[in-house]
């Protein structure tokens, strides 16, 4: 029988208990593509605390998100803030803006290793819509650290 490739699930990974199909210390990668800026400043920590957990030695964590001062923060209408450099936008959805400093503790405060950090700055020219939008993101991969057992003596 042909193996399963693939098993999505929903998890809310603020909450304290996680129903993953797989164990702790496990995964190769963890891909967090926009999805860190959508949670409460707060919660952080210990979110990327507890996705280091389900990585396994040498597995990575690949991370992409809005940068501090992208043009979308500086779009934003007064009474959008809801804390320093956390916004909410016309749907309800929220959206943080990352420093690497930022990204940097967080992951080096879960115990990673750095890999990359690196803000990625574009001009983005709409012609149709005669817009000029300049856009800031933070890129970065950090690792698991491998330990190496100690011989006992
Ligand atoms: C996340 O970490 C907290 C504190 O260490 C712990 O209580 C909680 O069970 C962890 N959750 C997961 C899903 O590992």
């Amino acid at each position: 029988m042909k193996k399963k490739r693939c098993h999505a699930f929903v998890c809310d990974v603020t909450s304290e208990e996680w129903q993953t199909p797989f164990p702790k210390a496990s995964l190769d990668v963890i891909v967090c593509i926009f999805v860190l800026s959508s949670l409460l400043p707060d919660k952080l920590q210990q979110v990327v605390r507890n996705m280091s957990d389900y990585l396994r030695p040498g597995g990575i964590l690949l991370f992409r998100d809005y940068g501090r001062y992208d043009m979308a923060q500086l779009r934003y209408k007064k009474g959008r803030c809801l804390s320093d450099n956390f916004y909410v936008r016309g749907d309800g959805t929220r959206c943080y803006f990352f420093t690497q400093e930022e990204v940097r503790n967080l992951m080096t405060e879960s115990g990673l290793e750095e890999v990359q950090n690196l803000v990625d700055r574009r001009l983005q020219v709409n012609r149709g819509k005669q817009l000029t939008m300049y856009r800031v993101w933070v890129q970065a991969k950090y690792r698991k650290p491998i330990i190496i057992d100690q011989p006992l003596t």
